[in-house]
């Protein structure tokens, strides 16, 4: 078909079609080869639209992984293979984002995987929910909540090995995160008669055989049970021996039973066992009893024995005041045991599912969403069918009613409030038959309880000729009164029995017993003895015993009070967003890979699938209204994304025409726009989800666009900035440096405007050619100063080079530039020289201050250095001794000759010393000068203390240095003079004074020679 084409490939490359919607051609035959073709290939699940057709099994398939949640935890529920946990994904998906509650409507015969198909919707929603600690804890008890109730509550039968004998529908509470809050369970109509007798091949609930093949020795004997089954009489004759009684105990701890709660209730249920065993003799005496089980009852429960004897033996009726006690038929007896026991269970089994409430219950009053899970028994048709099928197929009636009123009518009326043109799907409406049961005019269950509480003997035969009465005409109900008006014989329908057309069959029901299991009497005195009992648990169950309490009016009947129970049902389903899971049974021999034709064509037919994929098909797959339509998929179009300004639904028919998608497939209702198959649905889905991310990238072009620009205008400001200042800085050292050069050209120009101005005036000479531009002569200057400066003659103070100016106009710079560098050498010289020798070189100095060119021998003397000591006296240890108590210092120490005063003779030489201070010494130091050179000096003395000596004259060698020093001497001491005197001078020779003449010897002459003539004397030199 058209509307296959580019429909999604996983949907279709499955066995068959994974979407009955999908099928053509439709007919019986091809929906039922197209569920086997896809069962054979272990393809088990099935769509039609939003509802999951489960086909069981009967084996392990690998779909259940950890990796498979994770698949559809974030697939789409068109993308993905048909699947259950789909269904449960779509439920907790829109519970969580769209709030919506939900509820999992589980239907299918006995054995079909409904309880399967809730545990894994269950484990599913525990996968996906987030694992905080608090909330794993919540989790785990109420996925341990299973198992108990499991125990308690499923048995083998012949269809199911672990058939739920009783229904079941849990809450399970999410806060607006979509993590679980906790639960809570509705337990249905136990199937009570189970617990004292069951079908040959069928069991009795797990409970007991787990707790006689698991409870360990002494438990065993605590409880005073037999390990072997048959030991216990409504256990029946085999020994199964089932696992999973150390599962129940942990599930049991895990939900928070403390051990006490545990051992009560596992003592209450060996009571049960236990009242099996009971036998009743012939004589209903006390005596009559086995009185061993008796007394181990009574142990267990804490009564004594007379009391619960008595109960089970005899009953006392009040009449006026008085009791009448009457004893009981044996068969009378049994049924007041059998009654109890069944009561105990029952009761127990309540006060289980009330103990799993507390600890699984919300506490905390935050508003909250709800997920329903509806586990309820399923259809049932037995060959001999009593009230509980009567109930739980009436219980079946409903569900389908509520799948027919939300899927097909409800579908259908839809179409109508919303104008959409449609040709009606006919589909059986099974509200008939739920009249017929239920109706409070006269329905079935209103006439047993009338007959029920109808004084006077009741019976099946009158509760029949009720029925008959009311509904011999009814087209759903069947009796052999009711036929024969028909004038039809039919063989099948024993007289007992009555037949109502159910919507999956007819079923033959017996009217016996429904009375007395619609009263479901336990006679007073039975609850009143289990109300004595200390056993606290046991005692709680029975309320109604305590005689305070007791009235006489009838409590409800249990038809009465499961039709309540259903109808809070059904108004809890109806306030949910429905979701389906047909399961369908492929055989009866629960073998794997069994596909029995005829089984499932008879289910596909009351289950109604057929019309379900009609009313589908004619009708459209998806339906929204405008408003979150728009919302989801404006982005689609350039109409209305970004802006819409119009109507919801204009704008969704301007997207949706906008989109190419042919028109048959769009329908517009007054608030809703619809969409026929699930194909264009998912295209929409597929073209948004690219659109997404079309939108994400120009949303991220457009940051990262926007993000380079400011990082790029950031940075050009911050280069604008550094480039203005360096620039500035740049002009500003420029402008500085064309500052100075200007000034300097002004100074040049000046200067040379003034020069020209002079030597036009004729005030100065032409100045030589080089100077008139001072810019060719600095290039000149520039080479002579640094040629200079890089060959500097040798710093020796001796060496007095210099090299010559390269340009005459530096002649005179260049004398002077010699000059400073000389005397710079010369004090770099002097610097580095030791006080000794400065000293020296001062007296050198003094030396040539007196006598440079005044005396012949001064020339000689300048190389030859001062001694000072010339007779090594300083070596003399005689010396030593008197210069250390000396206080002068020695001046000089030589060998010298004097002339005599009287006759001028010159004497040998002999040594002298000068010390300072010298007292002696006379104030004037007369040397002879120049041409009467020799080694005269003459020494004057003072006229002393000692009498007028007269002047001494002396003969050295080194005339230069005793002079010069005594002459130092002098100047420290006196400050006087030392005169250098001319060749002719007077002397004192002791008063008288004497003229000196210096003259020059003749040739050859080697020593002075003095020669005195009265006052006059003639010095001779040589
Ligand atoms: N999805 C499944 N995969 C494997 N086995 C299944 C599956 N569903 C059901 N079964 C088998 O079928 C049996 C009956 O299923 P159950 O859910 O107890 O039926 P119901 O509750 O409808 O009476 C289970 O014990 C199990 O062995
Ligand atoms: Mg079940």
């Amino acid at each position: 078909p058209r509307w296959l084409e580019g429909a999604n490939p996983s949907v279709l490359a499955t066995v068959g079609v994974g979407d009955l919607v999908l099928l053509d051609p439709l007919s019986e035959e091809s929906l039922l080869s197209n569920l086997r073709e896809r069962f054979l290939h272990k393809e088990i699940y099935t769509y039609i639209g939003n509802v999951v057709i489960s086909v069981n099994p009967y084996r392990q398939l690998p779909i259940y992984s950890a990796e498979m949640v994770e698949q559809y935890c974030n697939g789409n529920f068109y993308a993905m293979k048909p699947h259950i946990y789909a269904i449960a994904e779509d439920a907790y998906s829109s519970l969580r984002d769209r709030n919506r509650d939900q509820c999992i409507l589980i239907t299918g015969e006995s054995g079909a995987g409904k309880t399967e198909a809730s545990k894994l919707v269950m484990s599913y929603v525990a996968a996906v929910c987030s694992k905080g600690a608090d909330v794993t804890k919540v989790k785990e008890q109420l996925l341990q909540s299973n198992p108990v109730l499991e125990a308690f509550g499923n048995a083998k039968t012949i269809r199911n090995n672990n058939s739920s004998r009783f229904g079941k529908y849990m809450d399970v509470e999410f806060d607006f995160k979509g993590e679980p809050l906790g639960g809570l369970i509705s337990n249905y109509l136990l199937e009570k008669s189970r617990v004292v007798w069951h079908v040959k091949n069928e069991r009795n609930f797990h409970i007991f055989y787990q707790l006689l093949a698991g409870a360990s020795d002494p438990l065993l004997k605590r409880l005073k049970l037999q390990r072997d089954c048959r030991h216990h009489g409504y256990l029946g004759d085999e020994n199964p021996r089932l696992p999973g009684m150390d599962d129940l105990l942990d599930a049991m701890r895990i939900i928070g039973f403390s051990e006490a709660e545990v051992m009560q209730l596992l003592e209450v249920t060996a009571v049960v066992l236990k009242l099996g065993d009971l036998q009743l003799s012939g004589q209903f005496q006390a005596s009559g009893m086995d009185a061993c089980v008796l007394r181990d009852i009574c142990e267990l429960i804490g009564l004594q024995e007379s009391i619960l004897e008595q109960a089970l033996c005899s009953r006392t009726v009040e009449a006026k005041q008085e009791k009448v006690v009457t004893a009981l038929s044996v068969a009378q007896g049994y049924f007041g045991r059998d009654a109890l026991a069944k009561n105990i269970y029952s009761r127990l089994f309540d006060w289980l599912v009330t103990r799993i409430n507390e600890s699984i219950q919300v506490t905390a009053g935050e508003r909250r969403k709800v997920m329903g899970v509806l586990d309820i028994y399923g259809f049932e048709i037995f060959q001999d069918n009593s009230f509980e099928q009567f109930i739980i197929n009436y219980c079946n009636e409903k569900l389908q009613q509520i799948f027919i009123l939300m899927t097909l009518k409800e579908e259908q009326e839809e179409y109508f409030r919303e104008g959409i043109k449609w040709t009606p799907v006919t589909f059986f409406d099974n509200s008939i038959i739920c009249d017929l049961i239920e109706s409070g005019k006269g329905g079935i269950l209103v006439l047993l309880d009338e007959e029920c509480l109808r004084p006077g003997t009741v019976s099946a035969a009158t509760f029949l000729a009720k029925l008959d009465q009311a509904f011999g005409s009814h087209e759903h109900y069947e009796s052999r009164k009711s036929q024969s008006d028909r004038h039809i014989t039919d063989t099948s329908l024993p007289s007992t029995c009555f037949r109502v057309h159910h919507y999956a069959g007819k079923v033959t029901y017996n009217a016996t017993g429904f009375i007395e299991k619609n009263t479901d009497r336990l006679y007073r005195g039975l609850a009143q003895a289990m109300w004595q009992a200390k056993h606290t648990l046991l005692r709680s169950l029975f309320p109604d015993g305590d005689p305070k309490k007791a009235s006489l009016k009838m409590p409800p009947t249990a038809g009465f009070q499961f039709k309540a129970s259903i109808n809070t049902l059904m108004k809890n389903l109806y306030s949910k967003n429905p979701n389906y899971i047909r399961c369908i049974k492929p055989n009866e021999n629960q073998a794997p890979g069994q596909f029995t034709d005829e089984l499932v064509r008879s289910q596909v037919r009351y289950l109604g699938l057929l019309e379900n994929v009609r009313v589908r098909r004619a009708g459209y797959a998806y339906r929204q209204p405008y408003q979150p339509c728009l919302e989801r998929y404006r982005l689609l179009s350039t109409h209305t994304w970004p802006r819409w300004t119009g109507t919801a639904r204009d704008g969704v028919q301007a997207l949706l025409s906008d989109l190419d998608i042919p028109p048959e497939e769009l329908a517009y209702g007054h608030t809703k726009v619809f969409i026929r198959t699930p194909q264009t649905l998912f295209n929409l889905e597929e073209r948004r989800r690219r659109r997404v991310e079309e939108l994400a990238t120009v949303i991220q072009k457009t940051y990262r666009g926007w993000r380079c620009r400011t990082q790029y205008q950031l940075m050009r400001k911050s280069q604008i900035l550094i480039s203005a200042w360096f620039r500035g800085h740049a002009q500003k050292k420029r402008y500085q440096h064309m500052k100075r050069a200007a000034l300097l050209i002004q100074t040049y120009a000046r200067g040379w405007k003034v020069r020209r101005a002079l030597v036009r005036g004729g005030a100065l000479p032409l100045l030589p050619p080089v100077l008139h531009s001072p810019f060719s002569l600095s290039p000149k200057l520039q080479k002579f100063f640094l040629g200079l400066k890089n060959n500097l003659p040798p710093l020796t103070v001796s060496d007095r080079s210099w090299p010559p100016a390269p340009y005459r106009f530096l002649t005179n710079a260049n004398q002077e530039l010699k000059t400073i560098f000389y005397h710079w050498k010369c004090k770099k010289y002097r610097d580095q020289l030791s006080l000794e020798k400065r000293a020296a070189m001062q007296t050198k100095l003094c030396a040539s201050e007196l006598f440079k060119g005044k005396k012949t021998r001064y020339g000689p003397s300048v190389p030859e250095p001062f001694q000072g000591d010339y007779v090594g006296l300083q070596k003399n240890p005689k010396y030593q001794k008197l210069q250390a108590a000396a206080r002068g210092k020695l001046v000089l120490a030589d060998t010298v000759r004097k002339v005599n005063q009287a006759n001028g003779k010159v004497s040998a030489w002999r040594p002298c010393r000068l010390h300072t201070p010298i007292p002696e010494l006379p104030g004037v130091l007369a040397v002879p000068a120049q041409d009467a050179d020799g080694t005269w000096c003459l020494l004057p003395q003072q006229t002393g203390t000692g009498g007028a000596k007269g002047d001494v004259l002396l003969v050295s060698d080194h005339v230069i240095e005793v002079v010069t020093r005594v002459h130092q001497v002098l100047l420290e001491t006196t400050q006087q003079a030392t005169t250098i005197h001319p060749r002719r001078f007077s002397t004192q020779f002791k008063k008288s004074s004497i003229a000196v003449t210096v003259v020059q010897g003749p040739k050859g002459h080697l020593e002075p020679v003095c020669k005195k003539k009265g006052k006059k004397m003639e010095v001779l030199v040589c």
